[in-house]
């Protein structure tokens, strides 16, 4: 207990001096690198930003393109009401939505750079707001990448007109704010943090809970690609705090039975007779409606918060270190030098994760629908019944 708070206090302290460092840096070198990924400002170059550079992928599908199932899907599918219509279609109804509520004139072209611009202004019904400034980084996509981007959303349905696209000012300047890729205090060493991270005897054990690149538990998110969608800043506080911000999805909800029994988990189903909750174990409990008192959704994160404490200086590093390699670009766990995009994600990542499956197979569901009850909590809206590899 006595190493927790210097810990804290520590890493936080370091967080806060890489920020600050990273401004005057920027502030001195006028800006890092700004490589465009791909050519021209087209609705082709916007396709390949959306399933490459772009990251959109691994939160949204397109019709049956894809396999993201958490965020919206952008494409026409089968979902109901206003969802179902493809995105260049629907950007006209949220045009119309946005002109009532904002008194200015939006079209759907100003709908969908608004989408990017800004995505916490309008938060579609349903979702959080946890769609990242796609301008920044990680992701970091230029101007010209945020219009073949649209130019593509426009092609599902709308019209395709490069002229209407009018790119705010925060899009515009966001590349001169790019700041020198964030480092950790210490390095770190990324292959000693894969063995803490799969391996579930040691202080991290992520995988017991955590899945990358198909080995892993499936309680909390997938991180295959995390750290090509969030920032270094967050995965530290996720791994810190975990309470702090809560993926969609993962929301953990209290149940109090009749005869005073306490369930802690994660919603993955519900029907008329009961409600299904992944334990912190992953083991799927199946409640009769019948026997609950109350169902109270919790603030706390089934992810344990003592890992501040229940890890070292070094393995802390260590673990982040890996995690930050996980970028969707690189080997997982290889030499750790970033070249070029390649598609090694499938490669599984060591012989040692292997054993180290956790999925307590004690119930059919959890073992029958692998992929799809990951998230099934996201009501049909999402497309769930897309859920497949695409
Ligand atoms: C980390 C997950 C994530 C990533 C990555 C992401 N989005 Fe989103 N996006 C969301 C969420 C969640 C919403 C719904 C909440 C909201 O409206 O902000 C959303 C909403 C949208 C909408 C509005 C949809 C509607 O029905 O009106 C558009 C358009 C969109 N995203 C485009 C993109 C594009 C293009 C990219 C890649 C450049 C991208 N998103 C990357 C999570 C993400
Ligand atoms: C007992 C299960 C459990 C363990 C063990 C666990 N996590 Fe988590 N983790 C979760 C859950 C559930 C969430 C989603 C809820 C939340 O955001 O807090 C999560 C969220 C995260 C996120 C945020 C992902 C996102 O997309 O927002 C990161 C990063 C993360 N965990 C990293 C780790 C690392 C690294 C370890 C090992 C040191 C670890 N976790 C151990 C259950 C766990």
């Amino acid at each position: 207990m006595k190493r927790i708070l210097p810990i804290v206090i520590f890493v936080f302290s370091v967080l806060g001096a890489f920020v600050y460092v990273g401004y005057v840096v920027t502030d001195i070198a006028g800006g890092g690198v700004a490589t465009a990924g791909a050519e021209g400002v087209s609705p082709e170059a916007g396709e390949t930003i959306f399933w490459g550079k772009g990251k959109c992928y691994t939160c949204h599908s397109i019709g049956d393109e894809g396999s993201a199932i958490r965020c919206p899907n952008l494409g026409e599918n089968n979902i109901a009401a206003l969802l179902s219509l493809p995105v260049g279609v629907r950007a006209e109804e949220r045009a119309v939505l946005r002109s009532e509520q904002t008194g200015k004139h939006f079209s759907a072209t100003d709908y969908l750079v608004e989408s990017l611009a800004d995505p916490g202004a309008y938060v579609v019904d349903g979702f959080k707001n946890e769609m990242p400034y796609v301008y920044k980084p990680p992701i970091g996509l230029t101007p010209d990448e945020v219009k073949a981007v649209i130019l593509y959303l426009q092609s599902q349905g709308g019209e395709v007109d490069v002229a209407q696209i009018k790119l705010p000012d925060v899009i515009l300047a966001a590349q001169k704010e790019e700041a020198e890729p964030w480092q950790p205090y210490f390095a770190g060493d990324p292959e000693n943090g894969m063995e803490l991270f799969f391996d579930e005897e040691s202080n991290a054990g992520c995988s017991r809970c955590h899945t990358v690149a198909e080995n892993g538990g499936k309680v909390g998110p997938e991180l295959t690609t995390v750290s090509g969608t969030r920032s270094p800043q967050y995965i530290v506080e996720s791994i810190i705090q975990p309470s702090e911000v809560i993926a969609s999805g993962f929301e953990s909800l209290l149940i109090v039975s009749k005869d005073g029994r306490y369930l802690t988990g994660i919603k993955k189903g519900e029907d008329e007779q009961s409600i299904s909750l992944m334990l912190d174990t992953g083991e799927i409990q199946k409640v009769s409606k019948d026997e609950i008192e109350e169902v109270a959704p919790q603030e706390t994160s089934v992810m344990p918060s003592g890992f501040a404490d229940d890890l070292t200086m070094t393995e802390f590093h260590d673990v982040l270190a890996f995690v930050l390699t996980l970028d969707g670009e690189q080997p997982i766990g290889g030499s750790g030098d970033e070249d070029e995009e390649d598609d090694d994600e499938e490669e599984s990542a060591d012989e040692d994760s292997e054993d180290v499956e956790d999925d307590s197979g004690d119930d059919e569901e959890s073992d029958d629908e692998e992929s799809d009850d990951e998230e099934s909590d996201d009501e049909d809206e999402n497309g769930r019944d897309k859920g497949e590899e695409g």
